[in-house]
């Protein structure tokens, strides 16, 4: 039986306690804690940032010579350490952007971007299935080669699929389920990619998308 998800477990005092924005911190704490994505000094891309969790963790990892965009449709209140944008991840402005103005390329592309809930299970799985694969396209477009990729993906719909494209277009590809995932008794997991394997011919990488709403 999954647990019930209760808002205020220990994983939202914990992160009131040590003033990280969002309890969703520690699901990149412990991904960093055990695959190294965020180095000192590296530029990170972090989609799908407010309030900015994720971004307090990066920005703390990357240290001052580092860079740390976040970039939401909600705006994210100003954090030492990192830039924010309020712009959608997929507008076709914001690869420019991110090339002119954003520091591209990047040494980790995340993303933590959830749909606005229906309600409606299966609409909600197939919209963050299509979510991390738009991700997907553009951390492609914007990653060094060496670079890693990490992206929420739900268990569900055509997870398969989704894992099959990021083993295309990635080297390593694990699958992670944060404690504070499983305290939260969500279907939620994250892929750690590392590595792009340079099989982009197509430069709008849409070949990689996957279905959903
Ligand atoms: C689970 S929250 C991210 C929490 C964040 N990682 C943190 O630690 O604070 C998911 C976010 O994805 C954002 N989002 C959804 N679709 C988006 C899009 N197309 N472009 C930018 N942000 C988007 C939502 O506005 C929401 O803030």
């Amino acid at each position: 039986m999954p647990k019930p998800y209760n808002p205020r477990d220990r994983f939202y005092r914990k992160a009131k306690d040590q003033g990280l924005r969002a309890r969703s911190a520690f699901k990149l704490d412990e991904i960093q804690r055990r695959f190294h994505v965020l180095k000192p000094g590296a530029r990170v891309l972090d989609l799908g940032a407010a309030p900015g969790g994720w971004c307090q963790i990066a920005a703390r990892e990357v240290g001052s010579k580092g860079f740390v965009l976040g970039v939401d449709l909600e705006a994210i209140p100003s954090l030492p350490g990192v830039t924010t944008w309020v712009a959608d991840a997929f507008s076709p402005e914001l690869l420019a952007r991110l090339r002119s103005e954003g520091r591209a390329p990047y040494d980790a592309v995340l993303s933590d971007l959830a749909p606005k809930t229906s309600g409606i299970h299966g609409v909600d799985e197939a919209r963050s299935l299509d979510l991390a694969g738009r991700a997907l396209d553009l951390s492609l477009q914007v990653l060094k080669p060496s670079g890693f990729f990490v992206v929420k993906v739900f268990m569900g719909g055509d997870f398969a699929g989704f894992l099959k494209a990021c083993k295309q277009a990635f080297v390593e590809v694990r699958v992670v389920r944060p404690e504070a995932s499983v305290a939260r008794g969500s279907k939620e997991v994250y892929l750690v990619c590392r590595e792009t394997r340079k099989l982009r011919a197509a430069s709008d990488g849409s070949t990689l998308r996957t279905s959903g709403a």
